[in-house]
C-alpha cells in the first residue's frame, strides 16, 4: 500500500478499515426522522470539518434545506478537498464560508470582536469581516470526531461559545461524534506512557458541568481491520502525538497486544445536545 503524506490521506487509509460511514448513514437517517429542527435549518457551523466525508453525508441526510456552511479546518490539505467536495455534492446551491484556522483562533475571533466594542487591544489579527460572525443564528453546530484534538480549556470555551454565541437560543443543536475506552486508537494511544487520549466519557462529563443535555446518544461499534500494515496507524498516531518518536515497528507491537486476532473495535458515541434552561 503506497503511502501518501496527507492528513486526509492518512485518515481515509485507517478509513478504509472499518465501516463507520456505512454505521453512521443509518444513524443519521435516524436523526433526521427524530428531529425536525433538522429539516428547517439553514445555517451550520462545521468545527474539524476535515475533507468534508461525514460532515457532507449529515448536511446532505440531514439538513437538507441547508442555505449557508461555516467550516472551521485548521489543515491545508483538507481545506483543498474540502472545497472541491463541497462544490461536486453541492455546486452553487450552499453559501460556503472556509475559515482555515484552528477553533481556539475561530473563537478568539469573537472575543476580538468583543474588545473592539469595548475599545480593549485585539491580540488577534484578522481580515475577516467581524461583521460575519453569527451571533445566536447558528441552527447545527457539527462536531465529528475532533473535540479530543482540543486541550481542556479549549473544550470548556468551545461548549461556552456553542450555546452562548453560536447556537439559536430556542432549538440550537450541538451533534458531536467521539470516541470511547474502547477505540482501538485509544487503546493504542495508552499502551504508550505518557500518552492518552480524551474518551466521550470525559466529554459527557464536562458537557454535564456546563449545563448541556444529551438528549440523543447512539453507541456503536464497528469491527477495525488490525491485520494489515501498520503505516497509517504510525503515522495517524504520530498527528495525535506531534512529540512522539515511538517507531511504526514499536507500534505494530503493539499493535499486536491489543488486537491478537487482527481485529480491534472503533466504538463510539454519536450524541445530540442542547443547552438546559
Ligand atoms: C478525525 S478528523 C474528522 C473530520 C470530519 N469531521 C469527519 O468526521 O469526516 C479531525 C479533523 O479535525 C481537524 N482538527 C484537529 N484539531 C483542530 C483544531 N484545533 N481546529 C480545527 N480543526 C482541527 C483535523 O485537521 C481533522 O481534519
Amino acid at each position: 500500500m503506497a503511502f501518501q503524506e496527507t492528513y486526509p490521506d492518512m485518515l481515509k487509509l485507517y478509513r478504509r478499515r472499518h465501516n463507520e460511514l456505512e454505521v453512521l448513514q443509518k444513524l443519521m437517517d435516524r436523526l433526521s426522522n427524530e428531529y425536525p429542527v433538522l429539516d428547517r435549518a439553514t445555517t451550520c457551523l462545521s468545527v474539524g470539518t476535515g475533507y468534508g466525508e461525514y460532515d457532507i453525508e449529515f448536511i446532505r441526510r440531514c439538513l437538507p434545506n441547508l442555505k449557508t456552511l461555516i467550516a472551521v479546518e485548521v489543515n491545508h490539505d483538507c481545506v483543498l478537498e474540502l472545497k472541491a467536495n463541497l462544490h461536486s455534492n453541492f455546486g452553487d446551491k450552499l453559501n460556503s464560508e472556509i475559515h482555515e484556522m484552528s477553533i481556539g483562533e475561530y473563537m478568539q475571533l469573537y472575543d476580538d470582536h468583543n474588545d473592539e466594542r469595548t475599545n480593549e487591544p485585539s491580540s488577534t489579527k484578522n481580515n475577516l469581516n467581524l461583521k460575519n460572525l453569527p451571533n445566536k443564528e447558528i441552527d447545527v453546530v457539527l462536531a465529528l470526531h475532533v473535540i479530543y484534538f482540543l486541550n481542556k480549556q479549549s473544550r470548556a470555551q468551545f461548549y461556552k461559545k456553542c450555546f452562548g454565541q453560536w447556537l439559536r437560543s430556542e432549538d440550537g443543536l450541538l451533534i458531536l461524534a467521539n470516541v470511547t475506552d474502547n477505540h482501538s486508537m485509544v487503546k493504542l494511544a495508552n499502551s504508550f506512557k505518557p500518552y492518552s487520549s480524551l474518551t466521550s466519557t470525559t466529554i459527557k462529563d464536562e458537557l454535564i458541568e456546563n449545563n448541556v443535555s444529551i438528549v440523543r446518544e447512539f453507541n456503536y461499534r464497528c469491527p477495525v481491520d488490525m491485520s494489515v500494515d501498520t503505516v497509517d496507524l504510525h503515522r495517524l498516531f504520530k498527528y495525535s502525538f506531534k512529540d512522539s518518536n515511538l517507531s511504526e515497528e514499536r507500534i505494530g507491537e503493539a499493535v499486536k497486544i491489543i488486537a491478537p486476532d487482527g481485529r480491534a473495535f472503533h466504538d463510539c458515541d454519536l450524541c445530540v445536545c442542547i443547552k438546559l434552561n
